[in-house]
């Protein structure tokens, strides 16, 4: 017998029936957000070949400057979702403003942000990257959408999701009924479902951490970090594997990938406020582009997200590109680290 192959269009298609008011726009706009990340999975797959082809980043034969990753990605999105009239605004970590919905086109219920391309310093080295994604319904009252639209708390998205664009190219997401996985087939060109309901162990082997701004960190996340590598005779046995201390580190530096191996194998990622750069006294993530998305994805998941003393699904944006201190995957693990920010701050 064969297994049941489910495409994604497929499984959102079985997802609507939780949602029987639903028209079928929402499953069009998570479609057309997969279909922007295999148009720029293939791009990113094509990226070392830039000096030689003439593409991202690169110039081409005329001498032109080819369009940066990045700059494709944020444009891919965007011309994929604004005239479909189902959004009525969008927001980007590339665009320093609100992006409102042309006046030619309708103006839907639903609104869109983003990061377009995570991670995009690991292009140059050929690691991976990723996209993330956040979708909210409109609040405001007037016929488009407003920033009052884009500054809605985590916990009042309808659906959040990621792409990592890595040895395979992967969709996860989640509209609030579990977290799922699916991995591009690029001889069909599908997403395919491979990981149904994830699930992230309650506490993990892994810890994820710029180690290098350690002098700059507070006391409480210093001493979390060194708690981490101290040793723990007492090896804790869960389903037959030995957990404890010390952790392992894994950092690629990539948010989307680090957060995905860590929500499949268990841990901790951590991008605590730092005092290196006094511009950034809040840490270097976006709470709307990265933070509260995968909030909501861990969440699902049964996880947790932090950012050192609160939820970061309870934090209310008060402008778009804000930034904030995370702490974010399994449950145990965050817990432990607000002991310490709560002890040590
Ligand atoms: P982006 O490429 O979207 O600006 O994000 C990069 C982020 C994130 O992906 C990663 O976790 C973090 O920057 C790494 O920062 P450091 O180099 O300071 O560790
Ligand atoms: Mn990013
Ligand atoms: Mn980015």
């Amino acid at each position: 017998m064969t297994a049941k192959i489910i495409t994604i269009e497929r499984h959102f298609l079985e997802q609507q029936r939780f949602f029987p008011q639903a028209s079928g726009e929402f499953t069009n706009l998570l479609y057309d957000i997969a279909l922007a990340a295999k148009i720029i999975s293939r791009e990113v797959n094509k990226a070392g070949l830039a000096g030689i082809l003439g593409l991202a980043g690169a110039e081409n034969i005329q001498g032109e400057q080819v369009m940066k990753l990045d700059v494709f990605a944020n444009e891919t999105i965007i011309r994929m979702n604004d005239h479909t009239g189902r959004l009525c605004i969008m927001a980007s970590e590339e665009i320093a403003d609100i992006i409102p919905i042309p006046e030619q086109y309708p103006c839907g219920k639903y609104v869109l942000v983003f990061d377009p391309l995570d991670g995009s310093s690991n292009i140059d080295v050929n690691a991976s990257v990723g996209t993330i994604f956040s979708i909210h319904r409109k609040v405001s009252d007037g016929p488009r959408g407003s920033l009052e639209d884009l500054l809605q708390p985590g916990y009042k998205q309808v659906a959040a999701g990621y792409i990592v664009y890595g040895s395979s190219t992967m969709m996860v997401y989640s509209s609030g009924q579990g977290v799922h996985g699916f991995t591009l087939d690029p001889t069909v060109g599908e997403f395919l479902l491979s990981h149904p309901d994830i699930q992230i162990p309650p506490r993990g082997k892994y810890y994820s951490v710029n180690e290098g701004n350690y002098h700059y960190w507070g006391e409480g996340v210093r001493r979390y970090v060194d708690y981490l590598k101290t040793p723990d005779p007492s090896i804790m046995l869960r389903a037959g594997e030995a957990i404890g201390r010390p952790y392992s580190s894994r950092y690629m530096g990539t948010l989307v990938a680090d957060f995905h191996r860590n929500l499949l194998a268990g841990g901790i990622f951590m991008y605590p406020a730092d005092s290196k750069d006094p511009r950034k006294p809040r840490g270097k993530l976006r709470l709307l582009y990265e933070a509260a998305p995968l909030a909501f994805i861990v969440e699902q998941a049964g996880g947790r997200a932090s950012d050192g003393t609160q939820d970061i699904m309870h934090i209310q944006p008060a402008s778009l590109h804000q930034r904030v201190p995370l702490f974010i995957g399994s449950r145990e693990d965050v817990g432990k680290a607000e002991e310490f920010i709560g002890e040590f701050g």
